[in-house]
């Protein structure tokens, strides 16, 4: 069970990480972009949220206290340097989502299993949103 407390503590403070690293670059996106991407990453902090609300919850309900420290990202002002990190941070997010999936259902947690599937959806959207806005970025 501490394997898999583990695992879902470790996706949580790289939500918490997330919610602030899309906080810090809507407050720090200068330039053509601004309004644009401002809204973006504003947006897309419901969904991590979400996220960090529900790992919160199952850590508990096995047992466990939820992390309380985020990760640390980049801090850049360049708006094509913050699409790439949170591009990459996405991209991390969903691998690690899709180990710990297999390691819940490897321990018959399917529920959570099911879960951090849905979650993918969900960072997958981002990741190709991401993409798109690098594919255009006006800088
Ligand atoms: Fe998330
Ligand atoms: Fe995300």
């Amino acid at each position: 069970m501490k394997e898999l407390i583990d695992a879902l503590n470790e996706d949580l403070a790289f939500e918490y990480s997330a919610i602030i690293q899309y906080i810090t670059y809507s407050a720090l996106i200068k330039g053509i972009n601004r309004v644009e991407l401002k809204e973006f990453f504003l947006n897309e902090i419901n969904d991590e949220l979400e996220h960090a609300k529900y790992l919160s919850d199952k850590i508990s309900a096995l047992g466990g206290t939820p992390s309380v420290v985020p990760k640390s990202f980049k801090i850049t002002e360049d708006p094509r340097e913050m699409i790439e990190e949170l591009l990459n941070a996405e991209e991390k997010t969903i691998e690690r989502y899709a180990n710990h999936a297999k390691l819940a259902e490897k321990l018959g947690h399917i529920d959570i299993k099911v879960q951090l599937e849905n979650i993918i959806v969900d960072e997958a959207r981002h990741r190709d949103e991401l993409k798109k806005i690098l594919e255009k970025l006006g800088v």
